[in-house]
């Protein structure tokens, strides 16, 4: 029984999509049902779908730390109603075509979802209101030239296969105020990624082996773009990202001068990218006998946002909503190679100099910083 009701809502979706050409995306709300859920895809793209599920994209309209600063945001706005949609459009953009800015229908809170990046059939950052050409319906674009589905139809599409304009509709923003709260695809762009025709898919989607399509339907090839798409959240990212080197050390009795390079190697952006919620701290001391690092020395890495008094911006809420400038940007570069010098003292019985490079998240202020490890390097004494 709830088999055959989940077909005829399968069948009752493509129906809808067959007549939704055009331009649904300045359309009245329409029913959430003009996308179809993500483990309905799943059915067949089985692998994707676990990757997905796996990535920041499946949370980013349910994460406690997006309820949260939404509920900030709508708090302290005089405009409730802009002020959700305004969060809302990019962390649930399924919302755009249903209108759905509560976040109630279970296709709402998929957030980026399958069916959302699929039908998105062009980008324009400078068009008004937002820079989609929402596509919802029967045709699902991607990077595969000659395929062909059972459920849908399928269309070739340069914009997902190569162009960084899918990621940056919304991983480059301006806030009504003017300001660059996100500027991930501009940096990219001023960098010397794109010469290379490194796009944001080469690195953050590459290709793994595994099934396109479970089971015996046919696949025209054995391998699938990771839809994992992981930034700083995860530590093996960063490490192939990012690079500590300790390059001089001269130790005298009582201190060490310790000089350390630390580089971005393979960031596509500066490092780190994203909000300015996130920083890289490169921290310098000394172990003795307990293995905590002492006299510790730090030098943060990050990009400030200014409110209009000049203060900096800590809650992300506050980032889209109050930042009028942006302050230091002390971020690495691409390719950049940055060289730090300490002096630290060295405690009687001490056993290591260490230097630690470390990624901080500090978009939830209720659960505080998270600190990830990226990489240590160390000097043992008398080595
Ligand atoms: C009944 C099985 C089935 C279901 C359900 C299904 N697909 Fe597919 N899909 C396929 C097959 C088969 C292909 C072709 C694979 C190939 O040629 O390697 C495909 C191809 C695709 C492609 C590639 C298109 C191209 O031209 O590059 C995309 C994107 C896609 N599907 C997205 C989706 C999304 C999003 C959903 C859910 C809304 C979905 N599919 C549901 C079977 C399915
Ligand atoms: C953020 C947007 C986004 C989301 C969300 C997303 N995809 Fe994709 N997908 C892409 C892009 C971009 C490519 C092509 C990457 C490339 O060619 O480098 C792709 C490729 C594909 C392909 C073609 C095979 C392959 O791996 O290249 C299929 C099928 C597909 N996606 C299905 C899905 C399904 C099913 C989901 C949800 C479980 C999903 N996608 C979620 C952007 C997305
Ligand atoms: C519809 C808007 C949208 C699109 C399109 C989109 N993203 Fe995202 N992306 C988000 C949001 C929102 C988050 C944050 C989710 C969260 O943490 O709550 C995110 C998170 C990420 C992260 C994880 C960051 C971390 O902290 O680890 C990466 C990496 C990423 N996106 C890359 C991409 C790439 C590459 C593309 C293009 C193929 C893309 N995104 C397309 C909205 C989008
Ligand atoms: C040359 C490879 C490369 C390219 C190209 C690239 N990135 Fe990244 N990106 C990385 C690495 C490595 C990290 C992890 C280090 C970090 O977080 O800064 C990362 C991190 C991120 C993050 C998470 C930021 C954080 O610190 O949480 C987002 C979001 C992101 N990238 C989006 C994009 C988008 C959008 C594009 C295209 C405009 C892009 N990236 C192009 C390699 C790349
Ligand atoms: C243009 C798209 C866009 C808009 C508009 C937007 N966000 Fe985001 N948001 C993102 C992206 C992309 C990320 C991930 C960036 C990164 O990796 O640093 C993100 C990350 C976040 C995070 C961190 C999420 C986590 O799980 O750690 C919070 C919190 C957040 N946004 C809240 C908001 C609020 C509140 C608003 C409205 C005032 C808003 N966002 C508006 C794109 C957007």
């Amino acid at each position: 029984m709830g088999q055959i009701l989940t077909r005829c809502a399968w069948f009752a979706v493509l129906a809808v999509g067959v007549g939704a050409g055009g331009s649904r995306s300045d359309a009245a709300p329409a029913p959430a049902s003009v996308y179809t859920a993500a483990r309905r895809c799943a059915t067949c793209h089985q692998t994707i779908h676990t990757y997905w599920s796996e990535s920041e994209h499946s949370r980013s309209a349910t994460s406690k730390a997006f309820l949260a600063a939404l509920g900030a945001a709508v708090e302290a706005a005089p405009d409730k109603d802009a002020a959700r949609r305004g969060c809302v459009w990019c962390h649930a953009p399924t919302a755009l075509a249903t209108g759905d800015y509560a976040l109630e229908a279970p296709i709402t809170r998929e957030g980026v979802s399958c069916d959302f990046c699929h039908t998105v059939a062009d980008v324009d950052l400078y068009k008004p209101g937002h820079p989609f050409d929402l596509q919802p319906g029967k045709v699902k674009r991607g990077p595969l030239e000659y395929a062909k589905a059972p459920f849908h139809e399928t269309a070739y599409s340069v914009l997902h296969k190569s162009s960084p304009l899918l990621c940056a509709a919304c991983h480059e923003h301006q806030n009504a105020l003017g300001v660059p709260v996100l500027s991930t695809y501009s940096e990219w762009k001023a960098g010397p990624y794109p010469a290379r025709g490194q796009t944001c898919q080469e690195c953050h989607m590459p290709l793994v082996p595994g099934a396109i399509v479970k089971g015996g339907l046919q696949s025209t090839q054995r391998r699938i773009n990771l839809h994992r798409l992981q930034g700083g959240s995860a530590a093996s990212r960063l490490q192939g990202g990012l690079e500590l080197r300790i390059s001089g050390l001269d130790v005298s009795a009582a201190s060490a001068d310790v000089q350390v390079v630390v580089t971005n190697t393979g960031v596509g952006h500066a490092a780190p990218g994203g909000l300015s919620s996130k920083s890289l701290v490169l921290a310098v001391g000394v172990e003795a006998g307990s293995g905590e690092l002492l006299h510790r020395r730090e030098r943060a890495y990050r990009r400030e946002l200014k409110d209009a008094e000049g203060h900096s911006l800590v809650s992300v809420a506050d980032m889209f909503q109050k930042a009028v400038s942006v302050g230091e940007d002390t971020r690495l570069q691409q390719k950049e190679a940055r060289t730090e010098r300490f002096t630290v003292p060295l405690p009687e019985g001490w056993k290591a100099i260490v230097a630690r490079l470390e990624y901080r998240d500090a978009s939830d202020p209720a659960a505080g910083p998270k600190t990830t490890l990226v990489t240590e390097e160390r000097r043992e004494r008398g080595r």
